[in-house]
């Protein structure tokens, strides 16, 4: 009797969170125009997108909330969100910490300094890396970026910044030489504080520094399998359909696509 309470109590379960799932999705809305809270308080962006996309192809409601980015691990860990979606790359050493989807896109990076910096003209890497030893570099606290600077500028200085849109204040005023960000990320900042600002060196990926990770994609919790078979189903669609191709467009106005090695 006890046993086939039990027994029909679990297919309920299974079955109603098989047909209506509440997927609470944790981002660090810092970082446009991957995602930024715009004047009505909404979390917008290409992640925005790519995750209503991801939620209406895997059937789920999903909330977004905004958080620093690097507390989105924890508080994935903790439970306090289902999946996060930040621009994340994935590393290996976020990989032991929790799950990753398939990849959905792959940005380039750059440094970039005040315009009219001696540093502003440098065309090689070399030659960047050796121009910013003792150098006070901006980048967010827990990014790939703070990984890079020190892994392969140990003669520069990293500083710290919770927020990106900081890092691109603190160069305008003057308070750090350099900052390391995506691409992407910098020409949206630039738009905003324009003519002060000046991108330098080289495109870089994880081919220059292996520490950029290997593609972005959306971290779940460890043990999460037929949320991450989901997910990943679904990000594969998306990139067989050309709907992150879509989205990148119209979010950068070129592809930044996953593209499979
Ligand atoms: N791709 C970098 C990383 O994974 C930076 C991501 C920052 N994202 C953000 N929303 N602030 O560490």
């Amino acid at each position: 009797m006890k046993t086939l309470a039990l027994s029909s109590l679990l297919a309920c379960l299974l079955a109603g969170t098989a047909m209506a799932d509440t997927l609470r999705v944790g981002t660090s809305a810092d970082f446009p125009p991957w995602e930024s809270v715009n004047e009505a308080g909404d979390v917008i962006g290409f992640d925005r997108d790519v995750i209503d996309e991801v939620c209406k192809r895997i059937e789920a409601e999903c909330n977004v909330a905004n958080q620093a980015f690097d507390g989105l691990l924890p508080a994935l860990q903790v439970g306090k969100f289902d999946m996060v979606i930040s621009g994340m790359s994935i590393t290996e050493e976020r990989a032991e910490q929790v799950d990753f989807s398939n990849a959905y896109a792959e940005p380039p990076y750059r440094f970039a300094v005040a315009a009219g910096s001696d540093l502003a003209k440098t065309e090689k890497r070399e030659d960047l890396e050796a121009a910013l030893e003792g150098k006070v570099i901006g980048v967010q606290t827990g990014s790939t970026h703070e990984a890079v600077v020190r892994a392969h500028l140990p003669k520069s200085e990293p500083r710290l910044y919770e927020r990106n849109e900081q890092i691109a204040d603190d160069l305008n005023a003057g308070r750090i030489d350099a900052g390391l960000l995506e691409q992407s990320v910098w020409e949206q900042l630039m738009e905003a504080r324009e003519g002060q600002l000046s991108l330098t060196g080289p495109l870089l990926s994880s081919a220059d520094y292996a520490e950029f990770g290997n593609g972005t994609a959306i971290a779940m919790r460890k043990g999460s399998d037929d949320l991450k078979k989901r997910v990943d189903e679904a990000v594969a669609s998306m990139l067989a359909d050309g709907k992150i191709a879509e989205l990148s467009n119209k979010w950068f106005g070129y592809d930044l696509s996953y593209k499979a090695k």
